[in-house]
């Protein structure tokens, strides 16, 4: 059985203060992790002081990694600074990072060998452009990217590593995958996680939905069999509308 998570992904947003309030908002009220795994993703520099103040029901994690162990790739973060700082998960290959820091998917399994290897839980983030959706090559990009991207890994390494399919052209433009494609999309993910391990690790994988997720469109889409949560941006922001999409997990 997948456990729904609910996993917020802050970008480049909230000083320190800003996170701060926002952890104490919800640290009491959120549901129990074995329910449902709720986690925030958040710049860096704010990364130890979350958590050293988590609490029992939420875990913390990274935006990104560098892949390298040290050395000279001024601005960069080590997978090991990230342990140090305590926490459990990293965003690896956002759209974001793909687009505008020009990452490889040659770069991302670098990061996703290296995540594991630090005992770090990657969330891989995938996802087709609208003009690629619109020429109907949507399946060819998500195949090209897990295949490439998780390159090397075994099935006992999959146990740790969440997929995010996120639409690049449904993230922050406030249009969402209708429920049916992003289901589609989803079950289309597990599928090649099947032919790339075995059929135990494709049900076992937690897939997400990313884009636009918010709680006005959010119960549709968790309740398609192969949506087993959400990775957040803009609805993330603020406590009560994060907590109404962790809640909707429960459901
Ligand atoms: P929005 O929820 O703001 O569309 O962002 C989605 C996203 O990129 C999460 O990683």
């Amino acid at each position: 059985m997948r456990k729904p998570m609910m996993i917020a992904n802050w970008k480049m947003n909230k000083t320190r203060d800003e996170a701060l309030s926002f952890i104490y908002a919800v640290n009491e009220v959120l549901p129990s992790l074995d329910k449902v795994g709720t986690v925030v993703c958040a710049p860096a520099i704010v990364l130890r002081d979350l958590v050293k103040r988590q609490g029992d029901n939420l875990r913390i994690g990274a935006e990104n990694m560098h892949y390298e162990e040290s050395g000279a790739f001024t601005g960069e973060i080590s997978p090991s600074m990230l342990t140090t700082t305590g926490v459990e998960y990293v965003i690896i290959g956002h759209s974001e990072r793909r687009a505008y820091y020009n990452e490889t998917d040659e770069a991302i399994n670098k990061k996703l060998h290296a995540a594991i290897k630090h005992g770090l839980k990657p969330i891989l983030c995938i996802g087709e452009t609208l003009e690629q959706r619109e020429q109907g090559v949507t399946h060819d990009v998500l195949e090209g990217q897990l295949t490439k991207d998780l390159a090397g890994l075994t099935a006992e390494n999959m146990e740790n590593v969440i997929i995010a399919y996120e639409p690049i052209w449904a993230i922050g433009t406030g249009k969402t995958a209708s429920p049916e494609d992003a289901n589609e999309a989803c079950g289309f993910v597990r599928n090649v996680v099947k032919s790339l391990f075995n059929a135990a690790v494709a049900e076992e994988t937690i897939v997400l939905y990313g884009g636009s997720m918010k709680p006005a469109n959010v119960d549709a889409l968790l309740a398609q069999s192969d949506i087993d949560g959400g990775l957040v941006g803009g609805a993330s922001l603020e406590a009560e509308s994060f907590l109404k999409l962790v809640n909707a997990c429960l459901k």
